[in-house]
């Protein structure tokens, strides 16, 4: 079997499936490799991640690698959800094939991105780590993000 059950279930079944109109934070970003979208929604209490929703117009391994990063990050504070990796979460869904980790990447960059605008709409400094390369001037705005 090509998938774990955990992908086909959380592919089958995603969690979190939708939009947060009072959102606290909104992140979107683009796989270059393939051009697909996800768009992740965070209501943020404080220090603590309350409410988390997300579309993604991709491939099912960016669907089950976003549906298990919501489960992962809600409940959860800012500091702990900065810290979420695309390994951990393609490792809490017991591994994807080795050509399908780029679309782990979606979830986290998602995840980042939504972090981020919170800190902007804040009026706070957004973290270092929380800089996607398209924010890098270094860079010259190359996008992953589709911003
Ligand atoms: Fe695009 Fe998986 S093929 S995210």
């Amino acid at each position: 079997m090509l998938y774990s059950e955990k992908v086909m279930d959380h592919f089958e079944h995603p969690r979190n499936v939708g939009e947060l109109a009072d959102a606290d934070g909104v992140g979107q970003v683009g796989n270059p490799k393939c051009g697909d979208i996800m768009k992740m929604y965070l209501k943020i209490d404080g220090d603590v991640i309350t409410d988390v929703k997300f579309k993604t117009f991709g491939c099912g391994s960016a669907i089950a690698t976003s549906s298990m990063a919501t489960e992962l990050i809600k409940g959860r504070t800012i500091g702990e959800a900065m810290g979420l990796t695309n390994a951990a979460v393609a490792e809490a869904l017991d591994g994807l094939p080795g050509y399908k980790m780029h679309c782990s990447v979606l979830a986290e960059e998602a995840i980042k991105a939504a972090l981020a605008d919170y800190y902007k709409r804040q009026g706070k400094p957004v973290p270092d780590s929380l800089k996607l390369p398209c924010e890098d001037e270094e860079h010259g705005g190359c996008c992953a993000c589709g911003h």
